[in-house]
């Protein structure tokens, strides 16, 4: 098997830690490995695999002797992203910077792994809610198309960094003790709140990370047809781990014993749909796997064509990390880099 000349880009970041984890659990191949931050963190030492490496500053140069490289240094991506690419590196970036350009491919392996194929060196890892929203209708896609998707979404803090993490800490201490609260990194409290809005407002005030979830679902599995309704995007005093709400309305009747047959012949998906014994999806247990949860499943109260359910997932594990990690494995096995 090639070894690999690999880079992590944001290696100091929430993502970037999980794919120094990552690239050592699923055991790729490398004989290089630069971990890459910005000038702040030049010098720091981390371990990956029982060795120490030294986190060095991103520059142009930093990506000459490389092949492939594991973007998740937010800027730095449109800083370094295409450049790097044509360098020869082949870039699999985290950031929204290439995910709707024409030439670059949009990936979920368990969806469109097909996608990669004349990849042009530069590959978009898409946003975590797409990928937890198509990893739960792509089962059902293969047996009834999906006509009608409305999906609310409830997003950990970490989906928005290290930074946002600490605040939720912070001020989840702060509201405790009683002490006052300057919200930082959200636009208000967190910690005890809700806030119905994540990244900015753009046409028919949605917020574009609501309407990721429409473009990036259209890419990935290819169909414009379905008709995405993205209700409201939430961030939650959650550390770790997308939910997700969700309407489907197929083409074919689907019941809720063939929709848990689906699901169970996945095996990236863990069912936990029992209302009796109160078992369904939540954060703690998603969290620390790469696996998507699916429970809550039944027959919508008006369409009989409709089912809702709820899912959750580790969205800096499978919704970042591992799902770059698990692009770079199949450009390896389809000898694409
Ligand atoms: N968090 C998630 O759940 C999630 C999910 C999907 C996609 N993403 C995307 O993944 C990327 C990273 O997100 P994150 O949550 O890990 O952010 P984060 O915790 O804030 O980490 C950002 C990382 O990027 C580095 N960085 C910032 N500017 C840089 C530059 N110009 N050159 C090189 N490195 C730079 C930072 O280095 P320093 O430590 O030196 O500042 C840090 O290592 C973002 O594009 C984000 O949109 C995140």
């Amino acid at each position: 098997m090639k070894q690999l000349r690999l880079a992590i880009v944001g290696a100091t970041g929430a993502v970037g830690q999980e794919l120094i984890k990552i690239i050592e659990e699923r055991k790729i191949p490398y004989t290089d490995l630069k971990l890459l931050a910005t000038a702040k963190s030049a010098g720091k030492k981390i371990e990956v695999g029982g060795k120490e490496y030294t986190v060095e500053e991103a520059t142009l140069d930093s990506f000459k002797d490389c092949d492939a490289a594991l973007f998740a240094g937010g800027p730095a991506s449109k800083a370094f992203g295409r450049a790097a690419a044509e360098l020869g590196c082949v870039v699999i970036d985290n950031s929204s910077t290439f995910r709707y350009d024409p030439d670059v491919p949009l990936v979920v392996p368990e969806v469109n792994p097909e996608a990669l194929i004349g990849h042009h060196n530069l590959i978009a890892n898409p946003n975590c809610s797409t990928i937890l929203l198509v990893t739960a209708l792509w089962p059902i896609y293969k047996y009834t198309k999906v006509k009608r998707v409305i999906v609310s979404t409830y997003q950990a803090c970490s989906g928005a960094g290290k930074e946002a993490m600490e605040e939720l800490k912070e001020q989840s201490m702060q509201v405790l003790k009683g002490e006052p609260i300057h919200p930082e990194h959200f636009p208000y409290q967190i910690a005890f709140n809700v806030i119905p809005q994540i990244d900015v407002w753009v046409d028919g005030d949605y917020t574009k990370e609501e309407m990721k979830l429409v473009w990036e679902t259209h890419k990935i599995m290819g169909d414009e047809s379905i008709g995405v309704t993205p209700v409201c995007a939430v961030r939650i005093p959650v550390m770790r781990s997308h939910c997700e709400a969700v309407y489907l309305e197929t083409e074919e009747p689907l019941s809720v014993e063939k929709c848990r047959e689906l699901f169970s012949g996945e095996d990236y998906i863990v069912l936990q749909d029992d209302p009796e014994k109160l078992l369904y999806p939540m954060p703690v247990t998603s969290t620390d796997t790469d696996k998507t949860y699916v429970g809550r499943i039944r027959k919508d109260t008006v369409n009989d064509h409709a089912l809702n359910m709820w899912i959750s997932f580790d969205q800096l594990r499978k919704g970042a990390a591992t799902n770059a990690v698990q692009i770079l494995e199949e450009l390896i096995k389809r000898e694409l880099i």
